[in-house]
């Protein structure tokens, strides 16, 4: 069975208004994501990446157009749909970590467990998660500041599996680490994808990208799909793109 869209966009615009006049920060993107791809999104500094992938995480709300994650329409969900989706579809994972200060190591992992499951993890899932990161329980009681940078972005990403998510939406997530540590961080989420969670990944860093199957690029907010080097269909065919530049002769535009 071929893999099912887990992320589909069609036609999305942000705009944001300025006094200085309308930023165009996504201009009418239409792409598609498969269940247990990686995907890097690359593209100039100012070019609409972290744009988009907030409008994936519904960090932010477009201005038009629809976005779909698992087959449901996001536009179209109460807020307690939305709340469950970022609770247990998505995880997030930041360049700057955005672990919160005054929690320990281990109390930034268990707050959106404790968010999800309303008790204690008297299992012992957190423990066992950071564990499988290198963070020991001594290190666990640290509070972020405490750690090195790479020891914070392995607390976010076991925070972001807690509650085993369908997909990581990262951004940046190398780019405040050294070229050792982000190949460990890479390392871990290639490990994450073939265990079949969907990875989708910003990225200003080539070596970053050639970690995923595929790479989608943006300039002035505008996408266009690349496929991976073994592929040798149309990306545009798959994904339904009409501005996938590798497809130029074949696009509807
Ligand atoms: N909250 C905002 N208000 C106004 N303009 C914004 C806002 N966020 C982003 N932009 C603008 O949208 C464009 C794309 O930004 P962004 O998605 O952050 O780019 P990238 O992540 O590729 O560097 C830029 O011109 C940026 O200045
Ligand atoms: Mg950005």
């Amino acid at each position: 069975m071929s893999p099912a869209p887990i992320i589909e966009l069609e036609e999305v615009t942000k705009i944001y208004p300025l006094a200085s006049g309308d930023v165009v920060a996504l201009d009418h993107v239409t792409l598609s994501i498969d269940e247990g791809e990686f995907v890097a999104i690359m593209g100039p500094s100012g070019s609409g990446k972290s744009t988009l992938l907030n409008q994936i995480g519904r960090l932010d709300v477009p201005s038009s157009g629809r976005l779909r994650i698992a087959g449901a329409d996001i536009g179209r969900m109460t807020d307690h749909e939305l709340t469950d989706l970022r609770l247990k579809t998505l995880g997030y994972i930041f360049q700057k970590f955005n672990l919160l200060p005054l929690l320990t190591a281990f109390e930034n992992v268990e707050y959106p467990y404790l968010m999800k499951h309303r008790q204690n993890d008297t299992a012992g899932v957190i423990s066992r998660l950071l564990g499988s990161f290198g963070i020991d329980p001594a290190l666990a009681a640290h509070r972020p500041a405490e750690l090195s940078g790479g020891q914070q972005q392995r607390v976010a990403i076991a925070r972001a599996l807690v509650n085993d998510p369908a997909i990581l939406i990262c951004d940046e997530p190398t780019g405040n680490l050294d070229t050792k540590t982000g190949t460990q961080i890479m390392e871990t989420l290639t490990d994450l994808n073939n265990r079949g969670r969907t990875i989708v990944i910003v990225t200003h860093d080539p070596t970053v990208a050639t970690y995923a199957d595929r790479t989608i690029t943006i300039r002035d907010g505008r996408a266009s799909l690349r496929a991976a080097a073994s592929s040798s269909s149309w990306p545009c065919a798959a994904s339904g793109s009409t501005s996938c530049a590798p497809c130029s002769p074949h696009s509807a535009s």
